[in-house]
């Protein structure tokens, strides 16, 4: 029946651990739970042990990091809490039970600590009420129980530095309506755990388990992320910058060709698809505002400038006056003296009368190097602010 030898083994070792846990006789387990369960009511908290409060030591495990939305500040965790407390009322003699150290109960059958996610993003709901887990109880009187959930969290979001940015994100877990007569104890400071499930757009940078220092019924899950920032800088960074590096490049283009105002108004347009990508990962009331933004704004009135610049040239260029107005031909005649000194042959030309279209071809040349100096500063500004 079984295609490998492996099956049946792994049948065997099964049923072996079913015995285990039953105990060696069913009786005797069925004896051991109505000696247990006879004057236990669920309902009743265990006395607490330590000055009128109840110690629980709890434990937080990451199984999986769902999603992180930035808009809305909502991170989605596939987590479990497991809580170890002591209820007196629940001990047994092994002897006289074939030895039986633990046996295994749904959580309806005892007591169990109710706490709620305080900043859950959808209900307010008892973490684990929405199932049934198991609790391990053990002869001794303690109590293991481990319920797990889809947890949903709101969190603050700061999206300064996108693609940059880093969060911290607070899961506030309280034992709502105890009165701090329950003391939540996290026993582990780290959430490590092997079963990870990362996501595809954020880094685990690290997990923690803080006491809450108000309420001893409350702890806190600390979760530090930051976004991989590859899939941003290679869509948005790089492509305008290209078409940063382009823009001014309209001004050696021949005026006569036409073509400068359409190459101006297609890379002043391209911005605004890079800038829709990037405000739709930004939460829209977002204050600061992203360095990311301002950095394709700033891109964006610049190219603005230099389309406004390129129209006044042609305009310039185009008119019939051939005459030059005085102060364009001290500013031609400035421009010329630099020259002088680099070629001698020059000197016939600057006898000419300078026209006008003389001082466009300066002009242009001036803001070739202008525009390249500003873009140069944002992009210097930017990476400057998005390494601090
Ligand atoms: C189970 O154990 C009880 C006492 O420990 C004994 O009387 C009974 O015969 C056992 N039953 C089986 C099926 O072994
Ligand atoms: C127990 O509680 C009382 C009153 O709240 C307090 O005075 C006392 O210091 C507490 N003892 C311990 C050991 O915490
Ligand atoms: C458990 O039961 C055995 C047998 O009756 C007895 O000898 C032993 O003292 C008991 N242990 C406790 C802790 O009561």
């Amino acid at each position: 029946m079984f295609g490998h030898g492996m099956g049946i083994i792994q049948l065997l070792i099964l049923f072996g651990c079913i015995i285990c846990v039953l105990g060696s006789n069913i009786s005797t387990y069925r004896g051991l739970h109505d000696f247990v369960f006879k004057d236990y009511d669920a309902e009743i908290q265990p006395m607490p042990t330590d000055n009128g409060t109840l110690n629980i030591d709890v434990m937080f495990h990451l199984f999986a990091f769902n999603s992180f939305n930035e808009v809305e500040g909502v991170l989605s965790l596939v987590g479990a809490i497991s809580f170890f407390w002591t209820d007196e009322s629940l001990i047994w003699n092994k002897t006289l039970f074939d030895g039986i150290e633990q046996i295994i109960v749904p959580q309806s059958k005892v007591w169990t600590p109710k706490i709620i996610l305080v900043n859950g993003a959808d209900t307010l709901a008892w973490i684990g009420s929405d199932s049934s887990f198991n609790v391990q109880i053990t002869n001794s009187g303690s109590l293991i129980w481990t319920p797990g959930s889809v947890l949903n969290a709101k969190c603050s979001v700061d999206v300064l530095k996108f693609p940059f940015d880093s969060h911290s994100c607070k899961l506030l877990l309280s034992g709502f309506g105890y009165h701090d007569t329950l003391r939540l104890l996290p026993i582990s400071a780290t959430t490590e755990n092997s079963h990870l499930i990362l996501s595809q757009q954020w880094e685990l940078e690290s997990t923690s388990v803080e006491v809450d220092l108000e309420h001893q019924s409350s702890f806190e899950v600390v979760i530090n992320f930051k976004r991989k920032p590859v899939y941003y800088t290679v869509l948005v960074f790089t492509p305008t910058a290209v078409l940063a590096l382009l823009n001014p490049l309209i001004f050696l283009l021949p005026i006569e060709c036409g073509e400068r105002l359409s190459f101006g108004m297609t890379i002043l347009l391209s911005y605004m698809v890079f800038l829709t990508l990037v405000s739709d990962k930004i939460p829209t009331t977002s204050n600061p505002m992203s360095f990311m933004v301002i950095y394709i704004i700033l891109l964006f009135v610049t190219s603005a400038f230099i389309t406004m610049c390129n129209i006044i040239n042609m305009k310039l260029y185009g008119s019939n006056e051939s005459e030059v107005t005085r102060f364009q031909r001290c500013f031609i005649s400035s421009c010329s003296k630099y020259r002088q000194k680099d070629s001698m042959l020059d000197v016939s030309e600057q006898k000419k009368k300078p026209t006008t279209k003389d001082f466009v071809r300066i002009l242009d040349k001036i803001y070739v190097f202008f525009f390249y100096s500003t873009i140069l500063i944002i992009f210097v500004a930017y990476l400057t602010v998005t390494a601090l």
